[in-house]
């Protein structure tokens, strides 16, 4: 194919370009955890598939897209209403961020809950990204969209050890999986593969708990609060540990 007709390499950024543009983003992703996600999405395949659920005002989202500019993204947020996430307002400065970041021709943007297209979801995922509603029941179910990758593919889980919700849905299904290991994680993002799973690596969940119960608690001080308490177990912000 004569070069004029070959379509060109997009211009690949570094981490600190596109993160000095995702941080001026409203949400909750730190810039560690943002490199953990870069990191992933850069070994997603040429035409490969990330799939986010819960995008917000797309912190994330042009995050993963930046680091694999020849991957798709779909990114699904119903965008519910309320103080915290701000509803349609949010649907605008998502598309408004993405454009910013040069990223729209890459992701796809799914208006829903995840539990709602879960069910007809056919496509093989190679990175799935999952920071959505972090309630039990949700996070139960945003688990099942693991079925859709491969062998050795990654799955992230934010608010992991923090959130009440999210850890008793990773103690009920993930800690007997077999095929779900655990990895590590970046405060509370937390990285799983499709992999055989031994009893060292459900041990490495368990020996999490501590933490999660010394955020909970530091949850509860910031609701009362009582920063100065919080400060003694070394949470030194207002914002809930992430
Ligand atoms: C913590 S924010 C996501 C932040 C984003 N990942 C980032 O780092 O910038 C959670 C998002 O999940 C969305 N959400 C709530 N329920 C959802 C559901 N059932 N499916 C998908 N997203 C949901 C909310 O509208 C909100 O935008």
């Amino acid at each position: 194919m004569p070069a004029e007709q070959q379509s060109p390499t997009p211009a690949h950024p570094d981490f600190e370009t596109v993160y000095g543009q995702a941080r001026d983003i409203g949400g909750w992703l730190t810039q560690a955890q943002a490199r953990a996600l870069w990191d992933e999405a850069r070994a997603v395949p040429d035409g490969g598939l990330i799939v986010e659920i819960g995008s917000h005002q797309g912190r994330s989202t042009v995050v993963l897209a930046a680091a694999a500019p020849r991957a798709r993204v779909v990114a699904i947020d119903p965008f519910v209403d309320g103080a915290m996430f701000g509803g349609l307002a949010t649907r605008d400065r998502f598309h408004a961020n993405l454009a910013r970041a040069g990223v729209v021709g890459q992701v796809e943007l799914r208006q829903a809950k995840s539990t709602q297209l879960r069910p007809s979801w056919t496509e093989p995922i190679d990175f799935l990204y999952i920071d959505g509603k972090h309630d039990y029941w949700t996070l139960s179910d945003d688990l099942l969209w693991t079925r859709f990758l491969p062998d050795g593919a990654r799955v992230c889980i934010h608010d992991a050890y923090s959130s009440i919700g999210v850890t008793l849905g990773l103690l009920r299904h993930v800690l007997p999986s077999r095929r779900l290991r655990y990895l590590d994680r970046t405060g509370s993002l937390a990285r799983f593969e499709v992999a055989p799973v031994s009893r060292a690596d459900r041990l490495r969940i368990l020996a999490e708990l501590p933490w999660w119960l010394r955020n909970v608690g530091v949850k509860v001080l910031l609701r009362l609060r009582l920063y100065p308490l919080a400060r003694l177990v070394g949470h030194h912000d207002r914002a809930d540990p992430y």
